[in-house]
């Protein structure tokens, strides 16, 4: 693991953005396994600037994402989908039908889930996946639990993840209570993994991360055994080190 200390969040994003342009400069056509929230909002904002000033090409880039809500329409404005395609999609050359995010809507669960598996190795695997990190050590909506889930699958939100996310939707009754989301197994196929973490409410969870014990009660402690980890933390996300 390398842990980059930044001063504050637009430092954090700034170094986070520069590691996904080198990606996208040395492979053109790679693969960006993406997150939403409000760690990577300064990223793709930096990256919109970028590309905008004419120093990206996202032409042949592909997209696939962690997770998204259970029965929230793309066009909900709380979706993932929708969160990407505002916040980032919207503004850059990427083509859409190359971004991929779990379908919220879908009927058949498991047959989503194993189709979702398999398209991201048919889009050729991760090259470089950004990732937050939950307050309960959360990776995508992989919640604290007594193993480690592999592949795609429905989870069922934690009351801490309810509690954290409620601050985008009028009430905690309309936070769904379950999503989609890529697996550890997929998280940690990706050859290259960059984790955004700001804000000393974090401090305990990203202290647990890197230093504590490899356990699914904090699911992001497996990336301790990934090859290329890079965290980039601002000084209060740190201050529990
Ligand atoms: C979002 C995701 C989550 C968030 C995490 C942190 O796609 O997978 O794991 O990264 O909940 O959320 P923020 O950044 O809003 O604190």
């Amino acid at each position: 693991m390398v842990i980059y200390k930044t001063k504050n969040y637009t430092d954090m994003s700034r170094k986070a953005a520069n590691i996904i342009s080198a990606q996208v400069i040395m492979k053109p056509d790679c693969v960006l396994g993406l997150a939403t929230g409000s760690s990577p909002l300064g990223t793709y904002k930096q990256l919109i600037d970028w590309y905008q000033t004419g120093d990206l090409d996202f032409s042949k880039v592909s997209s696939v994402n962690l997770d998204e809500y259970r029965g929230l329409s793309p066009e909900h404005e709380q979706s993932y989908r929708y969160f990407m395609n505002t916040n980032f999609f919207d503004h850059i050359n990427i083509d859409k039908s190359r971004t991929f995010v779990p379908d919220g809507l879908t009927s058949d669960v498991e047959r989503f889930c194993k189709d979702y598996d398999r398209l991201i190795e048919e889009v050729g695997g991760v090259d470089l996946q950004l990732l937050g990190l939950g307050h309960n050590g959360h990776i995508g909506f992989n919640e604290p639990s007594d193993a480690f889930p592999r592949n795609t699958h429905c989870v069922d939100l934690t009351p801490s993840t309810i509690d954290a996310n409620k601050r985008f939707f009028d009430s905690e009754e309309d936070v769904p209570r379950q999503a989609l989301t890529m697996g550890i197994r997929n998280i940690m196929m990706a050859k290259k993994i960059v984790v955004v973490v700001s804000g000393e409410d974090k401090g305990e969870a990203l202290r647990e991360v890197v230093c504590g014990p490899i356990t699914p009660k904090v699911p992001g402690s497996i990336l301790q055994l990934h090859p290329d980890v890079t965290i980039i933390a601002d000084e209060a996300a740190l201050s529990k080190m």
